[in-house]
């Protein structure tokens, strides 16, 4: 059975009086040294800057200790999420003293290269207690980066309806039983409609527009379109734009595709992924995938690791868009690659399962957060890199090829300037990712293979044929 969550209704939503933080922990909290040394190394690195403002710092968990790591999770239908075992936590500071990212590594299916990166943020609210967007998995050295920024939880937010956020959701919470939990509304679960607190989600409340409880230093806007399946699939999402940090939070309507791997995920699954021997391109050409046993591949050998981790890369993200991209582009993934690089894309399974048959409602989501938060500072997904404004900088991202904190499709591309196709504000870049919204037919223009989609189609069409999503 799918791990899904239920919570259709809209649940009271008792304002809470503001409370006092527990302890003081009102200190820069990656700047100063956790408690235990050997426990938890933050590892911070300065990204070159010009001014204080623009100062954003980026540090690393480093667990000497495995077992703070582990989390057993085996669940997802029809492809099970990884990592089952363990996880990773990444830990950067992305705004000084009052935004942190946690990322782990998630992927689907079986050690064939779906995968990227998950985000929690954590949002260090003016009275220092912590608000949680999208918690990922609490695992020790999770909990262990909370209790360092802070560790005063007063808000769990589940921002979504996609399982792979929600399964968190449970879990998390009852490590800070004193929080309130939100939910975004339309919550399902398959093939039985069950109610959250079968999944251990015992929600404050669902998410809305407006009055909630953080109103005054976050905005929310909602997306929420019809359902799905039958009544039994609903995406939702809500974004939301931090004030006091220039900051809008999203987690799957957008990713911004970068030409640099997270952080956080291992150097050698890239590698793997990159060389012509590797498991999943040796079982592409075994299985002769569209065709793809003797066409071309990269051009890289296992004697280039660095290489091999580029290509890996490259491919990774075509999957974890894509799903199952054409064997040309699997093969030799520059082109289409190029197609989505240092830009926003709606992610293809996103596109021709759902957002395709709900412009209106999307676009205008997307033009309300343009109008409204259009100067922000960054945009902030649950995937691939965070967006900044200026340097474009990408903290989490790079390390594995050096400081590529900016990305050279900026530059190549004029660096930010209006006319350029890659440039412009953080929210511009975002909003610019749906303008085949405003088109009857149009697909997005970052698809630039239109053969990557033959697979998602595939599913697309069944599901037309079966009724499950609308045929027009
Ligand atoms: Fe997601």
């Amino acid at each position: 059975m799918l791990a899904a969550t239920e919570g259709a209704r809209c649940l009271a939503r008792p304002r809470a009086a503001p409370r006092v933080p527990r302890v003081d922990r009102r200190v820069p909290a990656v700047a100063r040294a956790p408690r235990s040394s050997d426990a938890l190394r933050l590892r911070s690195r300065a990204v070159a800057t010009t001014s204080r403002r623009n100062v954003v710092v980026a540090a690393s968990a480093e667990s000497r200790d495995e077992s703070k790591r582990r989390y057993v999770n085996f669940t997802g239908f029809p492809f099970p999420l990884v990592p089952f075992l363990s996880r990773r936590t990444v830990v950067n500071e992305v705004v000084e003293g009052k935004v942190w990212t946690l990322e782990q590594e998630q992927g689907i299916g079986f050690d064939l290269g779906v995968s990227t990166n998950v985000r929690c943020t954590i949002v260090k609210m003016r009275d220092g207690r912590l608000w949680v967007h999208d918690p990922i998995a609490p695992t020790g050295e999770c909990l262990e980066a909370i209790e360092a920024i802070g560790g005063d939880v007063a808000y769990v937010v589940l921002a979504t309806t996609q399982y792979e956020h929600k399964i968190f959701a449970g879990p998390f919470a009852r490590k800070f039983p004193d929080a309130e939990v939100w939910i975004a509304p339309g919550q399902f679960s398959f093939p039985l409609q069950l109610p959250p607190q079968f999944f251990g989600i015992f929600p404050t409340g669902t998410i809305a527009d407006g009055d909630m409880p953080w109103e005054t230093e976050i905005d929310t806007k909602l997306l929420r379109l019809p359902s799905l399946f039958w009544g039994n699939y609903t995406y939702c999402e809500a974004g939301f734009y931090h004030k006091d940090s220039r900051s809008v939070l999203v987690t799957d309507a957008a990713v911004y595709v970068d030409d640099a791997p997270p952080e956080v995920i291992p150097r050698s699954s890239l590698v793997d992924l990159g060389a012509p021997d590797g498991f999943t391109i040796s079982l592409l050409r075994a299985l002769d995938f569209r065709g793809g046993r003797t066409l071309p591949g990269a051009d890289v050998t296992r004697e280039d690791p660095d290489g091999c981790a580029k290509v890996g890369w490259k491919r990774m993200a075509l999957f974890s868009l894509f799903i199952a991209p054409d064997a040309k582009n699997i093969l030799k993934p520059d082109a289409s690659f190029q197609g989505l690089a240092g830009k926003f894309v709606v992610s293809p399974i996103v596109y021709v399962i759902v957002f395709q048959h709900y412009r209106k409602e999307v676009l205008t989501w997307v033009n309300s957060i343009g109008r409204d938060w259009g100067g922000a500072d960054r945009v902030i997904g649950a995937h691939f890199p965070v967006c900044e404004r200026d340097a474009m900088k990408r903290p989490g991202f790079g390390g594995m090829f050096g400081a590529a904190t900016t990305n050279p499709f900026d530059r190549v591309r004029g660096g930010g300037g209006e006319g350029s196709r890659g440039g412009g504000s953080p929210v511009k870049r975002f909003t610019r990712a749906f303008a085949w919204a405003a088109t009857a037919a149009d697909a997005p223009a970052e698809y630039v293979d239109v053969d990557d989609l033959a697979s998602l189609e595939l599913v697309a069409r069944f599901a037309r044929f079966v009724r499950a999503v609308p045929r027009a």
